[in-house]
């Protein structure tokens, strides 16, 4: 389960080089970039007792398995927030300013995510691909 987190953070360097998916739409470019390049359920999604990811709560935050490097970064986050449509960020943020994250690793009041959150600087069509894709979901 600590590789999984390990593998999370090392194919965030990839999230940062995909830029081209096919000819399918934003909101499924969204998904694969979320699901299968920069992994975010990794850390925002909570898992079953049996260790599978929790898809009645998908991106719904969670409490991140595994132990932080010791002795853990300054500012290290033992949980991540819910990401859905629903959740206080998009209330507080909106679909700009979730694109725009994603994009410099600042929020909108100019401030970074703790550790272990990367901090992405997609493409703008990227950023707003997830943002889309995020925005989706219940
Ligand atoms: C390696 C674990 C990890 C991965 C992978 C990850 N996150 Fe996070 N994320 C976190 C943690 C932990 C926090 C809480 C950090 C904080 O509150 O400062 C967080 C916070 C955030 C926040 C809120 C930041 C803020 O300033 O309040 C957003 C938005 C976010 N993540 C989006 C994403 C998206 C989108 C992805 C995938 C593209 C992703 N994260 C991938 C662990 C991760």
């Amino acid at each position: 389960m600590r590789s999984s987190l390990l593998m999370a953070i090392g194919f965030t360097a990839v999230a940062t080089t995909a830029t081209t998916f096919g000819q399918g739409s934003n909101l499924e470019r969204g998904k694969y970039l979320v699901e299968e390049v920069a992994r975010c359920q990794e850390c925002h999604a909570p898992r079953t007792e049996t260790g599978e990811f929790d898809r009645t709560h998908w991106m719904k935050g969670a409490t991140l398995i595994g132990v932080p490097p010791a002795p853990a970064p300054a500012g290290w986050h033992q949980k991540s927030p819910d990401l859905t449509s629903i959740s206080a960020l998009w209330t507080r943020w909106g679909q700009d300013g979730f694109s725009k994250f994603l994009q410099t690793a600042k929020n909108p009041r100019g401030g970074k995510a703790g550790p272990p959150m990367p901090a992405y600087m997609l493409k703008a069509e990227d950023a707003d691909a997830i943002a889309a894709y995020l925005k989706s979901l219940p």
